[in-house]
């Protein structure tokens, strides 16, 4: 292989994760904060260590360059579907074919398998990772009723996101946020989970120091400054949000729960019925 040949395709293209290919070769990503996302992706690693992957059908929803989805393959998984819809996000989708090329891998990839589609493929799988999407959804409980759809009585489904520490039970939406579309409470999300059929979560908080809470840093009243001189809204708008909606990364590990819901007191929508006898039998019963 010509080594510096490679390295200059690999810099050809718009990371987001650091990959260490051996023989020198390396990514480096196009992500601010890189300190941040470091310690993100620490965090879901020591959650992923207690993920038995051995000789599992793998689903990983919003892989980007695949960086989980090679994680769960190096840890044993039998199958892995990197899913993700190139049309949410900055890159142009080359990364994980070369990632799946360097690291000899025999990952799946659909990069036009959007969250809200993936019964489409007609799946299911015995691990469902969905790192780093659900706060970038216009709609977090259709997309988990999908998810919902792909599980088999013990699919293992693990879930990564921040989780607004002053919400009270809610959840917040800004959609010119495109750093963090909707973030809920840790209640909202567990309704949510509940409401779509899982089981009650383990849940797991980062809890490694950050720059939140507290009083906002130079750095962030400069970024606001910033922002402000440049006339943005939607960038004045994602800095309030951080320095007013702090958020904890959390992970959350749930399985498929088939029976009553009583936060459903009519027939739940998007197909959830099937998971209820009292409302699958009167579904059935009416169309008989
Ligand atoms: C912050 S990145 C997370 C990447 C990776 N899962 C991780 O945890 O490092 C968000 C990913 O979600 C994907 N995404 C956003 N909306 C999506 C949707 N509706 N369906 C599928 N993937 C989506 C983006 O394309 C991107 O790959």
């Amino acid at each position: 292989m010509d080594i510096a040949a490679k390295q200059a395709e690999l810099d050809a293209v718009t990371w987001y994760h650091e990959f260490d290919f051996g023989n020198g070769l390396r990514t480096h990503t196009h992500c601010h904060h890189i300190e941040q996302h470091r310690r993100v992706w620490a965090f879901v690693k020591a959650q992923l260590d207690r993920v038995d992957f051995r000789g599992k059908s793998v689903l990983d929803i919003g892989s980007w360059d695949g960086y989980w989805s090679f994680h769960a393959e190096k840890r044993g998984a039998r199958a892995v579907l990197a899913s993700d819809d190139l049309g949410q996000n900055w890159s142009a989708g080359r990364g994980i074919h070369l990632a799946k090329e360097l690291l000899g891998s025999s990952v799946e990839i659909d990069q036009n398998l959007s969250v809200y589609d993936l019964p489409s493929r007609g799946q299911k799988f015995d691990v469902i990772l969905f790192l780093g999407v659900y706060y970038h959804l216009h709609d977090p409980f259709y997309a988990l009723a999908q998810i919902r759809h792909c599980c088999h009585k013990d699919t293992v489904v693990v879930i990564d996101g921040p989780i607004g520490q002053y919400l009270g039970a809610g959840a917040h939406y800004d959609f010119p946020n495109h750093g963090c579309e909707w973030l809920p409470s840790e209640s909202a999300m567990r309704q949510l989970l509940e409401a779509t059929y899982f089981t009650e979560p383990a849940v797991a908080h980062d809890t490694s120091p950050t720059d939140q809470p507290g009083r906002v840093g130079w750095r962030w009243r400069l970024q606001m400054a910033r922002a402000a001189l440049s006339g943005s809204r939607a960038a004045m708008s994602a800095k309030l949000t951080e320095a007013l909606l702090p958020s904890r990364r959390t992970v959350f590990v749930c399985r498929p729960h088939e029976g009553e819901v009583t936060l459903h007191h009519y027939r739940p929508p998007f197909g959830l019925h099937a998971y209820d006898p009292r409302f699958r039998d009167a579904t059935a019963r009416r169309a008989a």
